[in-house]
């Protein structure tokens, strides 16, 4: 039986490795699967939520996280994958409206990423402080009109939108309860590795960090990156033990760890630095290897797609497959709200 499958990325900028290991990885395999509907949403009305003072960013990024999902892997092209353009289904914004009158300050104001990126913004907006609602209606809205209470949308995510799926939860069902069952409920999908750190050592890959190792990489970019990352300083000899502090900080085998697609030998090189022995270089060469492998065939779709993808056909595509069943939710919700008067 099909399932519905929805998850996004906000529309700021390309993306990277890091998007990779924590959202994409998951979405292939999701899309693998012809029975999950799958709709990846370009958040570009989330967008603004950071980056309301650019939105030429907001609207070239669409581009570009486009090409980067063809670059990964997705395709628009197999009947159970949508690309949906956020701002251009209305219906959302109304079952989001909707969704304001039960969701209460409280709630949002104790959301962990609520609370701590409010602390850091000098003028938080409106829009940024109830945003978890927002995404709750990117989540529902794609309730299809048999749905049954005993269903669920899966969400694939990183670990950090967990409370936000929770929070989606907690709504479905509040509005449920009050009004009689419309929406669907969500689940997570949350991949084993979480966040990937950047290739200084520090804890988030980020473009505005300068630490990535982005999905259009030349394998000379590759080998430069991995080169000069940080190991173990204290380890000063490659006979030295390894211990469990420097592994947390060895850059190259945490990329094993997390990437390596031969499991047993991230293991056995991690094995290895812990007994003593292996030389950095090598767990550095053999990384540069596995990375190259990874990212050559995206770099390759990515130029394929650079010259022959209609991006904006494939965007209509997806949001036309998407509308008719936001539309058909924000009617149920009218409905049991008693807001069908005429
Ligand atoms: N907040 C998500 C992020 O920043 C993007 C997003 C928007 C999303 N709408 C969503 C994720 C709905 C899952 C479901 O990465």
């Amino acid at each position: 039986m099909s399932k519905q499958v929805l998850t996004g990325m906000r529309t700021t900028g390309s993306l990277h490795l890091g998007h990779y290991v924590g959202a994409l990885k998951q979405w292939l395999d999701v899309q693998a699967d012809p029975n999950n509907n799958c709709f990846f949403l370009l958040a570009d009305v989330q967008a603004y939520t950071t980056h309301a003072d650019n939105p030429s960013l907001i609207r070239t990024s669409i581009h570009e996280v486009v090409l980067d999902w063809l670059a990964a892997g997705l395709n628009p092209n197999l009947g159970n994958v949508h690309f949906v353009l956020q701002s251009a289904i209305t219906a959302r914004s109304q079952i989001y409206q909707y969704l304001t009158m039960i969701a209460t300050m409280g709630e949002v104001e104790r959301n962990p990423t609520i609370k701590e990126e409010i602390r850091r913004q000098k003028h938080p907006t409106i829009g940024f402080f109830t945003y978890p609602v927002d995404q709750v209606a990117d989540i529902v809205m794609v309730t299809p009109s048999d749905a049954t209470p005993d269903q669920n949308i899966l969400v694939p995510v990183g670990k950090d939108q967990v409370p936000h799926l929770e929070y989606s939860r907690e709504l479905a069902r509040r509005f449920n309860a009050n009004y009689g069952f419309v929406l669907l409920e969500c689940k997570e999908l949350v991949g084993e590795v979480g966040r990937l750190v950047g290739t200084d050592g520090n804890e988030k890959m980020s473009k505005s960090a300068g630490n990535t190792i982005n999905l259009n990489d030349a394998d000379e970019d590759i080998r430069a990156k991995v080169k000069v990352m940080y190991t173990d300083p204290n380890r000063t000899s490659f006979r030295d033990a390894g211990t469990e502090d420097g592994l947390a900080k060895h850059l190259p085998l945490q990329y094993h760890l997390a990437l390596n697609p031969n499991k047993e030998r991230a293991e056995e090189l991690v094995a290895a630095y812990l007994q003593g022995g292996i030389k950095d270089v090598e767990i550095k060469n053999e990384l540069t290897e596995v990375l190259i492998e990874l990212i050559t065939p995206m770099r390759e779709r990515r130029a394929e797609a650079e010259r022959n993808a209609d991006v904006v056909e494939i965007v209509r595509q997806g949001t036309l497959d998407t509308i008719p069943l936001a539309e058909g939710v924000l009617e149920r919700m009218r409905s049991a709200m008693h807001l069908d008067f005429f």
